[in-house]
């Protein structure tokens, strides 16, 4: 799998209809809620990634087993008893998001024994504000041998909790630690993506008590337990706007099955600043270019602003738009690795410290290419679309973690993609 390639051939609209997946950065936060109680907790429409993976094997060597339910995959089934508090260097390191076991395991049994994730190719990505959070509300967290050790004796206590900037990750693990905390917590300066209000009702389901949820200040009242909940996750609006960039860049017109506008924030206008039509329609968002792409500036923001996740595949799209456009990234340092492959394929990008201006070019032309995260290897493919002759993506085990059979999504709707094994 590891050495998988994607081959594009470029140059066919897209048409017909392509299934959103459940949200990746939903599912991993749900199912590490499943650590907050001993009763069944079930997740359904559940992506069938490398990632959910990595997190199912990580819980259970916490002792929660994950299993699935019917033949399809989509649903998964949690529960188990807690046996083990200590989330390892060798699963960790893999997937950051395994970070997010830290809070649960602290409010339901009083310790964990997490690693420290480290930097990643992205940018540094420290975990500050997870522990100082949980600091507040009463463990003892200390480093130890490359680990985050974090106890407390009885529950954690409830506090104010004010973010000096938005995290997606400590609000999640301060939002489910604080569900079991005594008494109240708010959580200010909150981040509000669509994937925390999704992980917040499914933990009101579990008998949790939120307040705020959707808003930037979420106010939680502690419970002695939570129980049973069956959850449906959200549909991937970063895979929904990936599929909208696809149809743009091919100049075609498709339906976005499942997808959820009202999840889109400031992509939708980014889009169609750019000259596509992206609307509502009936079981999804309908996707079509309009004339010819236009520059259209882009900056990355916490939702509902621009998603830093969309910041590389809407590059691809102003790669061959007409004009000029500048885009800017202000939540990870390193998030344009990108830019040099497809400047290979011909792209006009030249970048300025955290701003990158993108020169539209005719035409891109298809080259071997790489990249070392999901987003930027996405991008890569969303420019072969619309190379002329033949783009090979490698290292597709990127795009494994976080997009469901991207080849045969793509080739559902006419594009000559396809894996190369080995
Ligand atoms: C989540 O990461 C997503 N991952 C990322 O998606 C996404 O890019 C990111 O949010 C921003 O939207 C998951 O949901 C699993 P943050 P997270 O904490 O939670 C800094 C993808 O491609 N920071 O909101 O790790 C941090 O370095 C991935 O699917 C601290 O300084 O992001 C960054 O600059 C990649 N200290 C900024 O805050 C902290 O304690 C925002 O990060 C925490 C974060």
């Amino acid at each position: 799998m590891a050495l998988d390639r994607i081959r594009i051939r470029g140059g066919k609209p897209l048409s017909g209809e392509i299934q959103i997946s459940g949200a990746k950065n939903a599912t991993l936060p749900l199912m590490a809620a499943g650590l907050l109680t001993d009763r069944r907790v079930v997740l359904t429409n559940v992506p069938k990634l490398d990632d959910i993976t990595t997190m199912a094997t990580l819980l259970a060597q916490h002792g929660i087993a994950v299993e699935p339910v019917g033949n399809k995959g989509r649903t998964l089934s949690l529960g188990g008893t807690i046996s083990n508090t200590e989330a390892p260097y060798d699963i960790v390191r893999k997937m950051r998001a395994s970070f997010l076991v830290l809070g649960p395991l602290v409010a339901r049994v009083g310790e964990a024994r997490v690693s420290l994730p480290g930097g990643c190719s992205i940018g540094a990505r420290p975990i500050d504000l997870h522990l100082k959070g949980l600091e507040q509300l009463g463990a003892r967290v200390v480093l130890d041998g490359g680990y985050i050790d974090a106890r407390v004796r009885g529950r954690l206590r409830g506090a104010t909790i004010v973010f000096p900037f938005v995290s997606v990750g400590a609000t999640e693990n301060l939002l489910m630690a604080a569900t079991l905390a005594d008494g109240r917590t708010t959580l200010v300066n909150a981040a509000r993506e669509p994937e925390i209000s999704d992980l917040a009702e499914c933990l009101v389901k579990m008998g949790a008590r939120i307040e705020g949820i959707g808003s930037d200040k979420l106010v939680i009242e502690g419970v002695d337990r939570l129980g049973e909940a069956e959850h449906a996750v959200i549909p991937d609006r970063i895979e929904t706007g990936t599929y909208a960039c696809a149809a743009a860049i091919s100049g075609g017109q498709v339906l976005l099955r499942g997808a959820r506008i009202e999840h889109l924030g400031a992509t939708v206008r980014a889009l169609q600043e750019a000259g596509v039509e992206i609307a509502e329609a009936a079981g999804g968002i309908s996707v079509r270019r309009l004339d010819g792409l236009h520059g259209a500036d882009a900056m990355t923001e916490p939702y509902p602003g621009f998603p830093t996740d969309m910041q590389a595949q809407f590059m691809a799209l102003m790669a061959v738009a007409e004009g000029a456009a500048m885009v800017t990234e202000t939540i990870f340092e390193n998030r344009f690795m990108h830019v040099p492959e497809l400047n290979r394929m011909g792209a006009r990008i030249n970048v300025h410290g955290a701003s990158a201006i993108v020169r539209g070019v005719p035409s891109l032309s298809g080259a071997p290419v790489m990249a070392t995260d999901l987003r930027a290897s996405v991008s890569l493919i969303v420019a072969g679309l619309a190379a002329t002759g033949e783009t090979i993506v490698n290292r597709v085990y990127h795009l494994d973690r976080g997009y469901e059979a991207v080849e045969r999504k793509l080739a559902g709707v006419g594009a000559e993609v396809e894996r190369i094994e080995g």
